[in-house]
């Protein structure tokens, strides 16, 4: 047994509560918690919060560092460790990275590329490079007519542990109104009026004819290798239908106030990108995080795009009645994911969980990660 590690004069902040106290660690997981001082003489956090190390489970940062510039491939390791540094800077200690597989007719195929990143990610874990523990979330665009086969090549690595099933044809879940889609790809891509038209066409073709069977072989792949599923950008009760229908567990930004209602009914966790909290909306005009959250029916927070803003989302909406002070706002970013992935080992600060644990302070409203450790061993 190496020497305990003892946090004291800390404000712990734990699954339902807050209050002053010490926090004892042992060979990474936590043997004791208790109020006021500690039995003996720890690490002075001089009234700063301890939080539960946070828990992505959805940001597509990974493919940023990799692909730095248009066509620009960064050595994989290089992108791995360059992310690593982010998400734990960020007080995430479990991160999901998000790779996309299925292609459009008419793209390069990137599925080679992102199984690099996996090869990459499973090397750093295993050399103990990484400061963060991650695994892999893989997103399926299931209107392309080779993501079952993409997504087949990644269902034996084991850091795969979750799948979100997506559709962006136009006119589908995000984009009901194709207008949108016009303007989100049609600004991506700086094509014409025409040829964007034409686009809506074939793609709508191609739903029409791959969409339903690939969700299905994709869920029945997830389900023989326990792999929890989202459902993506749901708009209508029978989205949310459908998405009980096959067994999933997560709903991710649901674009409509009922979509969402209905899925944390059924027992769905509901989750939306911080972001959109710290920017207060919707980049494509859906309905916010925070009516989410006001109406008691937001599960969980994800960064997205912006490793820094699951910390800032969560301490934005701790005013929220429903949300219930900062011990329910920092659920959303921690507990919540961590469940809904399936790993119970971590996500709070509890007796017998992973000592994954920050230290914050406040520069005014911007929370400040000060230090952060995983596992009792200090890693930022
Ligand atoms: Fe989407």
């Amino acid at each position: 047994m190496s020497a305990p590690v003892i946090f004291e004069n800390a404000e712990i902040v734990t699954a339902d509560t807050q209050f002053r106290g010490y926090v004892i660690s042992q060979d990474g997981f936590i043997t004791e918690i208790g109020e006021g001082r500690a039995p003996e003489k720890g690490l002075d956090l001089k009234g700063d919060y301890l939080l539960p190390g946070l828990v992505e489970l959805h940001t597509d940062h990974l493919e940023v560092h990799f692909m730095p510039r248009p066509k620009v491939e960064w050595p994989a390791i290089s992108a791995v460790l360059a992310h690593d540094a982010q998400v734990i800077g960020a007080g995430i200690t479990t991160v999901f990275d998000a790779l996309r597989v299925g292609n459009d007719y008419d793209e390069e195929k990137f599925g080679a590329r992102m199984k690099k990143l996996a090869n990459a990610v499973a090397s750093a874990k295993a050399d103990d490079l990484t400061r963060a523990e991650h695994f892999l979330h893989l997103r399926c665009e299931i209107s392309c007519a080779d993501v079952v086969e993409e997504m087949e090549q990644f269902l034996t690595d084991p850091n795969l542990k979750l799948v979100s099933v997506m559709d962006h044809t136009p006119g589908q879940r995000q984009f009901t109104d194709v207008s949108k889609w016009k303007q989100y790809y049609g600004g991506k891509k700086n094509v014409s009026d025409a040829q964007l038209d034409e686009t809506i066409q074939r793609r709508m073709t191609i739903f029409a004819k791959y969409s339903e069977k690939n969700r299905q072989d994709i869920i029945e792949r997830c389900q023989r290798h326990a792999i929890a599923i989202a459902s993506h950008d749901d708009a209508t009760a029978e989205h949310v239908a459908e998405a009980v229908r096959d067994g999933m567990h997560i709903a991710e930004f649901p674009t409509t106030i009922e979509a969402a209602e209905a899925s944390h009914e059924a027992g769905l966790k509901v989750l939306m990108g911080a972001p959109n909290v710290v920017r207060g909306g919707s980049h494509s005009g859906n309905v916010g995080a925070q009516t989410l959250a006001e109406a008691g029916v937001l599960d969980v927070l994800s960064s997205d795009y912006v490793p820094t803003s699951l910390l800032m989302g969560a301490f934005a909406l701790r005013d929220i009645k429903a949300v219930g002070s900062l011990a329910g706002a920092i659920r959303l970013v921690s507990k919540n994911p961590a469940e809904a992935a399936g790993l119970t080992d971590r996500g709070e600060i509890a007796k017998g969980k992973r000592t994954d644990v920050l230290r914050v302070s406040m520069a005014g409203e911007q929370p400040i990660v000060r230090e952060v450790w995983r596992e009792g061993r200090r890693v930022a």
